[in-house]
């Protein structure tokens, strides 16, 4: 575990927190600081983290100041693929890398229970980071509140890997609904549907004869999960397993739940969430639901269904329901539908999509150099994660679960 929290330490620590006044305390560098061309580290090269990194790299192969320099990742093969396709450095561990490669901005694509791990030890390293969804592992509430609480303190630029809010077209309708388009926010539905256990049983297994040892760390993988024996599919398939993941809830609904909760003006707490669902297709190894449905009430309202299953595929409109008007992001032709409702004021519009690929790593990037907040931040992304650790809870214990806003605390009754 040691390895997955380190504290910056001996003298170059010392002198740092001298510099600062401030003790324990490593903030990410100032906008006046910026270097001119962004050194980038890659935690975790699987799937997601060979796409970024690969996207990062284009982007600085058009000019755009930035430099993939660095990858660190626990199983060998997967870090040598990728270190030489990039031509970066490669480490086996996040710690190393942090010590030797000095990168300005860390993103982290490991496994979600690593999430947190991963970026408490980039932002004690004063580290700016990207962080894959979901923030943490379902069970990792405390570590959460910790997280936000150094990062904070350090002034990290923060972005959570949620790319969907990239879209513009969710900025406009928070500015839409904050100028009161559609009146007072009442009730907002989202989901996601999927056909098929790709993401979770599909994962690929790219040696089935795979075994723990050199080259191949479990220990590192496990991080603070219930210890197990190794399984082949418990390290290459790890989203089948509640250990290591949340299923849809956790993997899939951070993306829509994140374009609501950006629509629906600065991050805040539910007051109660209720989830239902089960293993209603998907039975056998996989422990993760399959079919999942959450209710979030946030004080004063508004009530906010998200729903979803990957047994069909058969979607829904994301629906933002005011006293005024209704938000419509219509899945027919992927842009926003602003309606006000019979004899209301207000004229109906239609917000046009955009195109965000990139968008979110660059805007990360930008946000490195200007020190401001990304469009997922932190802080979006702490609301999002709150009520997805309840809704895992409820589900999971049959409660309901209660947020103590004056304790930070979740209850469960
Ligand atoms: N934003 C998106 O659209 C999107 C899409 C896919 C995945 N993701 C997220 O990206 C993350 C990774 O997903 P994936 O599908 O790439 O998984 P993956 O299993 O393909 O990759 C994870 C990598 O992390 C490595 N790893 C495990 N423990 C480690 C440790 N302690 N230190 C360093 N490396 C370690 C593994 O060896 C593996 O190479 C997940 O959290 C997932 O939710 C996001």
């Amino acid at each position: 575990m040691s390895e997955l929290s380190p504290q910056p330490r001996g003298a170059a620590r010392r002198r740092f927190l001298q510099t600062l006044g401030v003790a324990g305390v490593a903030p990410a560098a100032s906008a006046a600081q910026a270097p001119a061309k962004l050194k980038v580290g890659l935690v975790g090269c699987g799937g997601r983290g060979s796409h970024l990194a690969r996207r990062a790299k284009a982007l600085g192969d058009g000019g755009y100041p930035v430099e993939v320099t660095a990858v660190a990742d626990i199983y060998q093969p997967r870090l040598e693929r990728l270190s030489v396709a990039l031509g970066a450095k490669a480490y086996p561990t996040l710690e190393a890398m942090l010590r030797d490669a000095a990168p300005d901005g860390v993103i982290i694509a490991t496994p979600d229970r690593l999430h947190v791990h991963h970026a408490l030890a980039a932002v004690r390293a004063g580290k700016d980071v990207y962080c894959e969804k979901p923030l943490t592992h379902w069970a990792q509430f405390d570590l959460l509140k910790q997280l936000v609480a150094e990062a904070r303190q350090r002034k990290t630029v923060f972005q959570v890997g949620a790319q969907w809010v990239s879209d513009p077209i969710w900025t406009q309708a928070a500015q839409e609904i904050q100028k009161g388009a559609i009146g007072k926010v009442l009730h907002a539905q989202t989901g996601y549907f999927r056909r098929g256990d790709s993401g979770e049983r599909g994962m690929p297994v790219d040696d089935p004869k795979a075994q723990p040892g050199r080259g191949l760390d479990w220990d590192a993988f496990q991080a603070d999960a219930p210890r197990r024996e190794f399984a082949v599919s418990r390290f290459f398939q790890w989203r089948m397993y509640l250990d290591y993941s949340g299923g849809p809830i956790t993997d899939l609904y951070p993306h829509p739940l994140t374009q609501i909760l950006k629509a629906l003006g600065p991050p805040r707490m539910p007051s109660r969430v209720v989830a239902v669902g089960g293993r209603y297709l998907y039975n056998g190894e996989r422990d993760v639901p399959d079919t999942s449905d959450l209710l979030i009430e946030y004080p004063d309202g508004p009530s906010v269904a998200v729903l979803g299953t990957v047994g069909n595929s058969t979607g829904m409109d994301a629906v933002i329901r005011g006293s005024e008007g209704t938000l419509t992001f219509d899945q027919s032709f992927g842009g926003i539908v602003l309606r006000s409702m019979p004899g209301a004021k207000g004229a109906n519009r239609v917000l046009n999509s955009q195109r965000f690929e990139d968008n979110h790593l660059r805007d990360w990037l930008e946000c490195i150099r200007t020190r401001q907040a990304p469009v997922g931040d932190l802080e979006l992304g702490y609301a999002v994660q709150v009520p997805l650790i309840m809704a895992m809870r409820s589900l999971l214990e049959r409660k309901v679960a209660v947020w103590d806003a004056e304790r930070e605390e979740i209850r469960m009754v």
